[in-house]
């Protein structure tokens, strides 16, 4: 299995307990305008994008209680909480990632915000970034 191939950094996802004032921050600090806003129930989390170039900063907050992403807040407060990179193909990059003995947290790809297909790395065995590989809908402007 060859290395996955990375075509863009799809987004950087940050973790913030209160996403009206982040994006009141984002808007009048960096001029950003959100071009998608979204609950992913399965994920527990509220994501809203901004455009820079062609990725995105994607600003994460937890829905509910169980939400993981309230765990990491409780656990390291608001900042960083992973990177998405862009793939042609999930299900192949995923395996790529397991050939070269990653611990995956996604065995399978899976439905992700904006049509997109998603799967997760775990951060332990990647120096401690949380690594999402995003596979675009076929239909997307880039
Ligand atoms: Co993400």
């Amino acid at each position: 299995m060859s290395a996955p191939l990375l075509t863009e950094i799809d987004h950087i996802a940050i973790a913030v307990f209160d996403l009206d004032s982040a994006l009141a921050w984002y808007s009048s600090v960096l001029g950003a305008e959100v071009v998608h806003r979204e609950v992913v129930e399965s994920d527990g989390v509220e994501e809203a994008l901004f455009r820079v170039a062609q990725s995105y900063i994607q600003l994460l907050t937890p829905t509910g209680a169980g939400s993981p992403v309230r765990r990491f807040l409780e656990r390291k407060g608001e900042g960083l909480h992973h990177v998405g990179y862009r793939v042609t193909d999930c299900a192949e990059a995923l395996a790529a990632f397991k050939a070269a003995g990653c611990k995956l947290i996604d065995e399978v790809p899976r439905p992700g915000s904006r049509g997109t297909t998603v799967g997760f790395v775990h951060p332990k065995g990647a120096f401690g970034t949380l690594i999402e590989l995003v596979e675009e809908p076929s239909q997307a402007a880039f």
